[in-house]
């Protein structure tokens, strides 16, 4: 590699770092608060762009197999839209604690604790004001051999939307160089024994963020199992096979063909925790979990993960709200793929186990890669 220096061609060797990911202004929260995006890339075209509020994926840029780029994931051009009633979990770094907790209520070495109830009857995504998601976080952006990343940090007090203990969480994200794609990874520690479940809150769609449905996307899961729910969508503790249900994605299958025939849920579409199954390979760090494809792009996603379960969300709730550059973003026109310990752990002692103790850290990595369907995969 050759790079030009004070007028002199130097040699570089091709183990060389790469920068620093850039780093610029986007704007303020409405309470005053600088946030900053920045923006990793690939040397093969995926870019990213993640803001400081709530650590929120806000940009994300893959080719298609013309080589076309088209951002796929949706969110808002200022935080004013993050801020808004509109924004349902856009991108967002989701917790202390995702998905619901039954009644807003768990007790924890046999003290009862009560969270906000914001999805009636039931806690969602960690709660109103202060949820990881609408925070403002520290951020350090980073390069190394691999690639560029930025890390952000945040420390929720004590008691900080009712959840005990002061929780220091991590939340890195990196693009290697080579290839297109992104990879998430999460530590938190705690200083008093507190439940933990973080995920990102992406919603995609393959074709660009803004097409009319993600109905035409194909899907496959690697869970045989799901956790059904009662009719607030809190998991009744049963596990059930998804064999012979709408919800057997063990084989690709389009997500629409059979999306109207659930009848036995509450929720207006896919809104499941799907238990993944375990690990065929030993010697890796990442379990297979999703595999995602739009065929009129040609665009795939694999995502593969650490965590126990994935909930797969059909954006039911979307509503058509107007987001980045005066995109709509239509009822089930995005998908989310949501890496995480299952929904209201907290209250199911034979689920995986969510609570973290002092002197415990907590580690969880997805990885979402993106790629090209080979001209014959249809089906
Ligand atoms: C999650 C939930 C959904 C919905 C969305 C946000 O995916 O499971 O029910 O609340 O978040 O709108």
């Amino acid at each position: 590699m050759k790079r030009l220096m004070f007028g002199v061609l130097i040699s570089v060797p091709a183990f060389c770092l790469a920068a620093d990911p850039e780093v610029g202004d986007f704007g303020k929260t409405s309470d005053g608060q600088a946030v900053e995006m920045y923006t990793l890339k690939s040397n093969d075209g995926l870019t990213a762009k993640i803001m400081t509020r709530g650590a929120t994926l806000v940009e994300l840029h893959v080719p298609d197999r013309d080589g076309k780029s088209a951002d796929v994931v949706f969110g808002w051009d200022d935080v004013a839209g993050y801020e808004s009633e509109d924004n349902q979990y856009f991108g967002c770094t989701t917790g202390r604690v995702c998905n619901r907790i039954a009644k807003g209520k768990f007790t924890l070495d046999g003290k009862e604790y009560t969270l906000a109830i914001n999805n009636e009857p039931n806690h969602l995504h960690g709660g109103i004001k202060r949820s990881l998601d609408k925070v403002v976080w520290k951020a350090t952006g980073f390069s190394n051999d691999r690639g560029q990343g930025v890390r952000f940090s945040y420390t929720s007090p004590d008691g900080e939307e009712g959840y005990p203990g002061a929780l220091k969480v991590q939340v890195s994200y990196f693009v290697p160089a080579k290839g297109t794609s992104l990879r998430i990874s999460y530590k938190a520690t705690t200083d008093q024994a507190t439940p933990v479940n973080l995920t990102n809150h992406a919603y995609f769609n393959l074709a660009g963020a803004g097409s009319e449905t993600v109905l035409d996307h194909m899907l496959q899961l690697n869970a045989d199992k799901y956790t059904p729910v009662d009719d607030t969508l809190i998991p009744t503790g049963k596990i059930e096979p998804v064999a012979d249900t709408p919800l057997d994605f063990t084989r690709m299958k389009k997500i629409g063909a059979r999306i109207d025939k659930l009848t036995d849920t509450a929720a207006l579409g896919y809104d499941h925790n799907f238990v993944l199954n375990a690990k065929t390979d030993a010697t890796k760090e990442l379990n297979f979990a999703a595999l995602l494809r739009d065929n009129s792009s040609g665009r795939t996603l694999r995502i593969s993960t650490t965590e126990p379960g994935i909930q797969f969300y059909s954006g039911n709730f979307l509503k058509g709200q107007q987001g980045k550059n005066g995109k709509t973003y239509a009822y089930r026109s995005a998908v989310c793929l949501e890496t995480q310990h299952f929904p209201d752990s907290v209250n199911h002692d034979d689920f995986p186990n969510t609570i973290l103790k002092p002197g415990e850290t907590f580690e969880s990595t997805t990885m979402y890669q993106f790629g090209i369907a080979k001209p014959a995969e249809k089906n």
